[in-house]
């Protein structure tokens, strides 16, 4: 049998940081657990804009899809802000998502006690909170047609097209039934059916695909609703479905429940491969922070999670995800902060490197 392979893509500023100490991770898996990995390593973003004049090179682009899966850190910085869009740093991230056809972005807002302090809402509101958004990420408003602003009737008109055909509603779907059957099998599927027509096709085929899934229980809710429950009682919640729009705010708004920027990790899938393995690329929530990079002061966590979700999703090695969450909490729950965990004055940050390493004592 082959190992399992991985593409990882540090990308630019802080992305650099944290993903040196995913590589101890990985490493860690390969000694302790006698799971090796074929780990190659290339550039995306501003990184591959200096050496080939694109943010992602096409021999990239073939390696990405052909890889078990992708874990990139983080694209951009003001040294490419005056680059022409056609080859800024986030078309490289943008091309990835398009051509490997990941369509199911997987957010999960998950409160570790020890943060419970950090975040907007009570803390016995949050502690425990484990849930999972899926929003479908390649079609519905933010792609359909027509699209553009033009003048009528002698003013300007802006335009945007909701449409999603049943395929897509469908397989994000599935994508997300799936996930229900490794959690707690439960999945609320959200859109506006009572003013939109996508919605109402969105409800009825999601309520179709359940009939393949009957041990998850499903249940729909309005949108706007959704957003006051998550605030109001998130735990309620196991795995949220949503559309491409409501699910770029639910999700923003859900990782914030449970406090910093520097401890998301995200996941995006697209159709299984030959092995079964769906396509995927696994990446932290937060961008390049310049104003930090190069100090030793980033939170790996929000990357080392994301390589959990990789070990869960595209590995099968749903044990060892497990026991590296477990051992990110244990290290919370130690005290251990990077400066974007502290509030409290005199409490004296750990390095990236710091809090790589005793993540890596956790694990042991
Ligand atoms: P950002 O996420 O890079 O930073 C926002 C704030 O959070 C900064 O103060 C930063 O220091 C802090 N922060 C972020 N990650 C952190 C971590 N792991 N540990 C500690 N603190 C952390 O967003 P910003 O500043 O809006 O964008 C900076 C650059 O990153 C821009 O060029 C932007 O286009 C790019 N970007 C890239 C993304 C990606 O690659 N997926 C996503 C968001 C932004
Ligand atoms: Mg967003």
């Amino acid at each position: 049998m082959t190992n399992p392979s991985l593409l990882i893509l540090p990308g630019d500023g802080i992305g650099q940081e944290v993903m040196a100490e995913v590589r101890k991770v990985i490493d860690w898996i390969g000694a302790k657990r006698g799971a090796t990995f074929d780990v190659s390593e290339d550039l995306v973003g501003g990184a591959a804009y200096d050496k080939h004049g694109v943010p992602l090179a096409d021999e990239t682009m073939a390696k990405a899809q052909e890889v078990d899966a992708v874990l990139l850190g983080a694209v951009g910085g003001p040294a490419y802000d005056d680059l022409d869009f056609s080859v800024k740093p986030e078309r490289g991230l943008l091309r990835l998502r398009k051509e490997m056809d990941l369509f199911a972005n997987l957010r999960p807002a998950q409160c570790f006690d020890a943060l419970a302090d950090f975040s907007s809402l009570k803390k016995d509101l949050v502690s425990g909170l484990d849930i999972m958004i899926v929003r479908e990420l390649t079609s519905g408003v933010y792609f359909g047609e027509p699209r553009g602003i033009s003048e009528v009737d002698g003013q300007r008109v802006g335009v945007n097209t909701q449409r999603y055909t049943e395929a897509e509603i469908e397989r994000g779907a599935r994508a997300a039934f799936e996930l229900a059957m490794k959690r707690d099998k439960k999945l609320c599927s959200m859109e506006k059916a009572n003013v939109m027509e996508s919605g109402i096709l969105w409800r009825d085929v999601v309520t179709e695909v359940s009939k393949d899934y009957p041990e998850v229980e499903l249940s729909h809710m309005y949108a706007d609703n959704g957003a006051m429950q998550l605030v109001r009682a998130p735990k309620q919640f196991d795995v949220i479905y949503t559309d491409n729009l409501f699910g770029d705010i639910l999700s923003d708004c859900a990782a914030m429940l449970t406090g910093s920027l520097g401890m998301l990790p995200s996941a995006s899938l697209g159709a299984p491969m030959e092995n079964g393995r769906p396509k995927a690329m696994y990446e932290p929530v937060h961008g390049s922070a310049p104003d930090i990079m190069g100090q030793g002061k980033a939170n790996p966590c929000a990357c080392i999670l994301s390589f959990a979700m990789a070990l869960r999703y595209s590995f099968d090695m749903g044990e060892e995800a497990t026991r590296l969450e477990t051992a990110v909490e244990k290290v919370l729950a130690d005290g251990v902060r990077t400066g974007d965990l502290l509030n409290e004055e005199g409490v004296k940050p750990v390095s990236t490197s710091e809090m790589g390493d005793a993540v890596i004592a956790a694990l042991d």
